[in-house]
């Protein structure tokens, strides 16, 4: 079918949206609760466009025959503005903040907050990877559907009723009460900064500063992301940059997590063998992700046995950095002090399991996310589009790179069973 936009005409499919549309053809639409792996609800009203004289919201709103949109005029301007004054309205936001939601109030026109903040609403710090502070949250739903219909969880949802509707654990009970997995996929979808990871940007900060060896490894894909954090193209791989990037900040060894993903996968090898031969607990699965972990914990306890007894790579990485790298380098392993750079929030969880501190003392001190480490060279004016391509430290900086498919479905067995044929 074909419809109109802004007097062009488009051609659209019968099941898509007038955002769908509109975005395929680059016309730009605000908008603020819709994601593109979520069902939109419709919540913000901010993507409201003219549609034969009406306002409607153009996430939601299926296109028909000879469709006539318009996206941009003077009531649809003071209609989006209204919108997002009141969504900022009595909360904690200001409007020099950095995030989605106060770049797009700027970008809408806002000149003032409306009202003061409501009476303090729930903060919560319990869980070791993410920080709540419902004062700026603007209930979006993102989180909420992301958390239940995308990672299947449902940690949090809504608490009370009308103008006391929160985002919260069920009850509303902490974080670290609930089933979370920490895996973070709702402060990567809150537009507002509501929910956050915990930054250890200004421990790692003052680690640094410290008579301590501060080692870090970075995982597979911060090469991949972290050029984003400071406008880069996305996806350009950094390696050769981030590397030369953590010797400016400080650290005394710059390694490479993909050593230790050799060391999974050939530990992982190991165990499967032993598995099949003394007619174990299979099919085995990986271990190497600790929100999946949390998850089979929580809701398929019975799944226990098949999951690998292994270590992952973060941890493996950790504990050697006390002990191997340590004794390699005539440092005593008490002044190691381990960082670690990954993509997920649940790294910060896995670190305080109390089972990972083989060595004696903990495996990992700090995990910083790769938002958290782009912050930190922002802080210090470390532009890695300047830097010259720099190589890891040997020894625990070489890898195959078969890491490289440790996160695509099915990538630690598809390199188990090729070790195994090679054994
Ligand atoms: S983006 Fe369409 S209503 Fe929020």
């Amino acid at each position: 079918m074909r419809i109109t936009i802004n007097g062009g005409e488009y051609e659209a499919a019968e099941d898509e949206t007038i955002l769908g549309v509109a975005e395929r053809n680059h016309i730009d639409i605000p908008t603020l609760c819709y994601h593109p792996d979520l069902k939109p609800e419709a919540r913000c009203r901010l993507c409201v466009v003219e549609v034969e004289g009406k306002l409607e919201t153009a996430c939601n709103t299926k296109v028909r025959e000879g469709l006539v949109v318009v996206t941009e005029n003077q009531q649809i301007s003071e209609a989006r503005k209204l919108n997002i004054e009141l969504l900022l309205a009595n909360h904690g936001h200001t409007l020099d903040e950095d995030n989605e939601l106060v770049r797009l109030a700027r970008r809408l026109g806002v000149k003032k907050i409306r009202g003061e903040p409501l009476p303090e609403k729930s903060l919560d710090s319990s869980c070791f990877s993410l920080y709540r502070d419902n004062n700026k949250c603007v209930l979006c739903g993102k989180c909420v559907q992301k958390c239940q219909d995308v990672q299947g969880v449902e940690a949090i949802g809504y608490v009370g009723r009308g103008y006391h509707t929160e985002v919260a654990p069920p009850l509303n009970h902490k974080l670290s009460d609930v089933a979370c997995v920490n895996c973070g996929q709702c402060a990567a979808v809150c537009p507002a900064e509501a929910i956050v990871e915990k930054d250890d940007s200004s421990r790692v900060f003052k680690a640094l500063a410290s008579e301590k060896k501060v080692v870090v490894q970075t995982a597979p894909s911060v090469r991949v992301s972290v050029g984003e954090t400071q406008g880069l193209e996305p996806g350009l791989v950094s390696t050769g940059k981030l590397v030369a990037a953590l010797r400016r900040l400080g650290f005394d060894a710059v390694l490479d997590t993909n050593f230790a993903a050799d060391l999974t996968i050939v530990e992982e090898a190991h165990e499967l063998i032993e598995r099949i031969q003394n007619k174990g607990t299979l099919p085995m699965m990986t271990s190497c992700c600790p929100g999946w972990v949390k998850y089979v914990e929580h809701f398929y306890p019975k799944l226990l046995p098949h999951v690998s007894t292994c270590k992952s790579p973060q941890q493996m990485f950790g504990a050697l950095s006390k002990t191997y790298l340590a004794e390699s380098r005539g440092w005593d392993p008490g002044d190691v002090i381990s960082v670690s750079v990954m993509p997920c929030t649940a790294k910060k969880y896995e670190i305080n399991r109390p089972e990972m501190s083989d060595s004696g003392r903990r495996d990992v001190d700090f995990v910083l996310t790769t938002r958290e480490l782009g912050r930190m060279l922002n802080q210090k004016n470390i532009n890695l589009g300047e830097l010259p391509d720099e190589r890891y430290d040997d020894l625990m900086g070489a890898s195959t790179g078969a890491a490289a498919i440790f996160g695509a479905s099915g990538g630690v067995m598809e390199l188990l069973s090729a070790l195994r044929q090679t054994l």
